[in-house]
């Protein structure tokens, strides 16, 4: 057991997923593992862990926001040792070319402040992806008949933001999407020298502000599953 999560030490795979969303995790263990047994439910923060393909994998939901993933990701990767640890999620367009159900690849993650800025001092930290993930990633996209943009995104603790200048310059730069994560869960991976990669569908359009209605969330969520599991054992 670690402090935010009531696993035994070898109930967590190698091998995580991480939606935000506790039952996302739920649907996403029931309809592509197998032998699937929860692992995790303190704080209704639902963990569960089972097979695909022969492979161990844990999905484990880590919450909205930075803060909140920190907690679980420091504490899968120091207390279970997880070695690859992938982000499954929704983000906001911020590009005309991204529309909506598209997939994002995060290659970097931009952020004001992660839970780790402090550490950083004077030095703007440029939190990247594992390079051969988001590779495999890339080409498990493919089979998914859809735009995929690989690139780099915004990963902001403030959903509904007063500063509608920092979005600004995040479209005047060229970042895909924003969503609420990534720079931290990338910072961790590189810090404990883990494999961390974050594949997103475009949810909303804060552009043209299109939203994916909510019958298509499911599909979409799974072909994010789909791609996740395929680069983790490429
Ligand atoms: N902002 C932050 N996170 C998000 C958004 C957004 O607009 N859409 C989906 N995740």
């Amino acid at each position: 057991m670690s402090i935010h999560i009531g696993a035994e030490v070898g109930d967590i795979a190698e091998t995580v997923l991480l939606p935000g969303d506790p039952y996302r995790a739920k649907w996403a263990a029931e309809t592509f593992l197998g032998n699937v047994r929860m692992v995790n439910e303190t704080r209704g923060m639902l963990g569960f862990t089972g097979t695909w393909n022969g492979h161990d994998v844990t999905i484990q939901g880590s919450g909205m926001g930075m803060p909140s993933l920190s907690i679980y990701v420091n504490e899968l990767i120091r207390d279970y040792d997880a070695k690859t640890l992938i982000r499954i999620g929704s983000c906001g367009s911020m590009q005309e070319h991204v529309g909506i159900r598209d997939i994002v690849l995060a290659m970097t993650a931009s952020t004001v402040a992660s839970p780790s800025h402090s550490i950083f001092k004077d030095v703007t930290f440029a939190p990247c992806a594992d390079w051969p993930l988001l590779k495999a990633a890339a080409k498990a996209a493919e089979s998914k008949n859809r735009p995929i943009h690989i690139g780099g995104i915004y990963s902001s603790d403030t959903f509904y933001d007063e500063r509608p200048d920092l979005n600004e310059q995040m479209v005047r730069h060229g970042i895909l999407a924003v969503e609420m994560e990534t720079a931290e869960l990338y910072t961790l991976a590189l810090r404990h020298k883990r494999r961390a990669m974050s594949v997103l569908t475009v949810s909303d359009h804060l552009l043209t502000h299109e939203a994916l209605p909510a019958d298509q969330r499911e599909r979409s969520f799974g072909e994010m599953v789909e791609i996740a599991l395929e680069a983790a054992f490429a």
